[in-house]
């Protein structure tokens, strides 16, 4: 009630993002071989401590698909998420290629294949949307599920109201 009462005061706008969804046999050759590398990335996840094991897997402009998984540590934050691992190895391996795509995928504790599409954390958002600034042109991930698979066009649409270089730039 708070919040209506302050909302009522002043002008608002609304943010919207669209999200596709497509069933796995509806997916092109090229996301059906990101899916399967990025599952196949979550056999290589080491995570004995969230047995939470994530895939993530890269398309650069020239078709080269690098994938990660997250990696932890017994000091917990010095871990690191499948997403910024795919992404700072595409850089640092790759670094003239820009990125085109990101599917991720993860299985829970149980070990399948999560039956909700698993989305990134707030920093890999914010690493991704750096690497879609550097790209020049929007990248597009996949959210995998074992029901379907969601299509997001851009990492802005991820990141509303995101913090990037341009702020860094200002006279102020
Ligand atoms: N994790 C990822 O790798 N990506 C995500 O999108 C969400 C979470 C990892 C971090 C940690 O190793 C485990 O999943 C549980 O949070």
């Amino acid at each position: 009630m708070a919040e209506l009462y302050i909302f009522a005061s002043m002008k608002e706008m609304d943010i919207h993002i669209r999200v596709g969804v497509k069933q796995e046999p509806e997916l092109t050759d090229a996301e059906r071989l990101l899916v399967s590398e990025a599952r196949r990335a979550t056999y290589r996840s080491y995570s004995p401590y969230s047995h939470f094991s994530v895939g993530a897997a890269v398309e650069l402009e020239d078709g080269t698909v690098v994938t990660g998984s997250n990696q932890e540590n017994a000091a917990y934050p010095s871990g690191l998420c499948a997403e910024r691992t795919a992404v700072f190895y595409a850089n640092s391996r790759y670094p003239e290629l820009a990125i085109r795509s990101i599917c991720i995928v993860a299985r829970g504790v149980d070990g399948d294949f999560c039956t909700r599409p698993i989305t990134p954390c707030g920093a890999c958002r914010q690493v991704l949307l750096e690497a879609e600034l550097r790209a020049g042109h929007p990248i597009k991930i996949m959210l995998c599920s074992t029901q379907s698979i969601y299509f997001v066009s851009s990492v802005k649409d991820l990141l509303p109201l995101s913090f990037d270089d341009s702020f860094l730039a200002l006279d102020v």
